[in-house]
């Protein structure tokens, strides 16, 4: 498994994926650059998202907030005194450690040899440990476990402190009274902050929601996993506000819904499952997690949580703005529901995150031998709605007006989708490298086309082969591109 995921990452690299950020100074860690692919690969995603979100929901609507906000958000979500990590240093490594993972990593070791008393009795101190914010508690468990540094392999560790997540900057040029402003840790407080806004101007009737696609940022201490855990990221979020009472049923709603839509791109079933959360963020009264199986494991992907009216009421009492919507709609006793602060249900996907399983799901290499030869090809089987490139355009060969035929299909085809033209290397070459980025159609032009306009379509999936009309190209990638 460590095997596949290596794999992935040198892939997304070699052609153009995923890059390191400012890596010919060496990287800036748990920071990505996508690359030319890759940005076509994630705008695909943001499409598939958005259009089942907003496009196939009337009364879903999208927003675009920036990314500053006034810091009292932050304070009213509770970020500023609650998104932290327990944190611990080793003092002979100088290196630093969430607390928890720590003993995380613990259990499991506990687990793997057999110690499963051990490990339970681990958990449940640990659990208790982190919902009373007991860090001595934690402290002890460490100690008491002996827990030593992965680098020193010494037990000299500080006392465990709170590390707050949020990255902060200054605002504007003074130098007195400045104010320090932080770069939002999620998307979803610039849609409740403008939940009015919306509501009044787009004239929503409860339940709404409003939908969101842009970056957030967290000083993660243990970034790992490549795009998995960033410091830069992107989420996709909405926030579906309903009526007090009909929030329960919402939740199951919208569970159901995600995972329908993770589903309907192609990925195994077996792969997804959901993650009830148990223990239970102060503000939410139900949560679960989708989670996919990565070659680490079954992983978060997305989040669903039913936030109840926390947030809006937050910004009620924080700001001193009503957060209230009226609902005219008459109740069972014949009775208008009235003013109240919505309820909220939430559903938060990583769009990294996303785009890694993708990548993961799509990536294979596929024997092709025969009795008679040994072969193989590297394969992205992505959704021909998410490839990047749709049609790869190939003269035969460089001469006798092949090249400025095929540009001639190029310039009807690049309109409406992705294309790409390629004249170097024999044609079996260049047909294997559209497979590794997962094209779904090579279109050749040879001698042929010149006398009867018709062309060599391939078919990725099935290496299949056809002569097709050129007029009759531009459907035939439709029927298979389109969502
Ligand atoms: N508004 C709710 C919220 O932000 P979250 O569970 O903290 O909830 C939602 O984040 C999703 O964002 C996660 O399921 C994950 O896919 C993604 N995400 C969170 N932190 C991330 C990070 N450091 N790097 C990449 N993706 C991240």
């Amino acid at each position: 498994n460590d095997e596949i995921f290596k794999n992935v990452i040198s892939h997304a690299k070699e052609y153009g994926f995923v890059f390191q950020s400012s890596e010919i100074y060496d990287g800036l860690s748990a920071v990505y650059d996508y690359g030319q692919l890759g940005a076509e690969l994630k705008n695909n995603l943001k499409t598939y998202w958005w259009k089942a979100m907003v496009q196939m929901h009337e009364n879903i609507v999208g927003i675009d907030a920036a990314i500053f906000m006034h810091p009292k958000v932050w304070k009213a979500s509770g970020h500023v005194d609650g998104f932290n990590d327990p944190m611990i240093d080793n003092k002979d490594s100088k290196k630093r450690y969430r607390a928890d993972q720590l003993l995380e990593d613990k259990i499991a070791k506990y687990e793997k040899d057999g110690k499963t008393d051990k490990a339970a009795k681990l958990q449940a101190d640990m659990d208790d440990a982190l919902k009373a914010e007991d860090l001595p508690r934690l402290k002890i468990l460490i100690e008491e476990h002996e827990i030593a540094c992965p680098v020193s392999g010494t037990r000299n560790w500080t006392d465990v402190r709170q590390f707050n997540l949020m990255f902060s900057t200054q605002f504007g040029a003074m130098a007195e009274g400045s104010d320090v402003v932080y770069l939002r840790p999620e998307t979803a407080q610039g849609i409740f902050v403008n939940f009015l806004n919306v509501q009044k101007t787009g004239r929503m009737k409860i339940p709404f929601g409003i939908a969101q696609i842009g970056k957030a940022f967290r000083n993660e201490v243990i970034a790992r996993q490549f795009i998995m855990r960033m410091r830069e990221f992107e989420q996709m979020e909405m926030q579906f506000f309903v009526r007090p009472g009909e929030d329960k049923k919402w939740f199951e709603y919208w569970k159901e819904a995600r995972l329908k839509w993770h589903k309907a791109i192609g990925t195994a079933p077996e792969k997804y499952r959901y993650h009830d959360h148990v223990k239970l963020a102060h503000y939410a009264n139900a949560a679960t997690d989708i989670e996919f199986e990565f070659p680490f494991g079954f992983k978060e992907v997305e989040g669903i949580h039913s936030r109840t009216d926390f947030d809006l009421s937050q910004h009620q009492e924080f700001s001193g703005k009503k957060m209230q919507y009226f609902d005219a709609e008459l109740d069972e006793n014949g009775k208008p529901y009235g003013n109240y602060v919505p309820y909220v249900i939430e559903t938060s996907i990583g769009l990294d995150r996303m785009f890694l399983l993708t990548m993961i799901n799509a990536l294979e290499e596929e024997d092709l031998s025969t009795p008679e030869k040994q072969d193989s090809r590297t394969l992205l089987r992505l959704h021909p709605a998410l490839a990047p490139v749709k049609a790869a355009i190939f003269p035969l060969t460089k001469k006798d007006g092949l090249p400025e035929k095929a540009r001639e299909i190029m310039d009807q085809l690049k309109f409406d989708f992705n294309c790409i033209y390629e004249e170097k290397d024999a044609i079996g070459k260049r047909y294997r490298r559209q497979d590794a980025i997962g094209t779904p159609f090579c279109i050749t032009v040879d001698h042929q086309t010149l006398e009867d306009n018709t062309v060599t379509i391939r078919h990725r999936d099935t290496m299949e082969q056809q002569r097709i009309e050129i007029k009759d190209l531009h459907w035939t990638i439709e029927s298979k591109v389109s969502w």
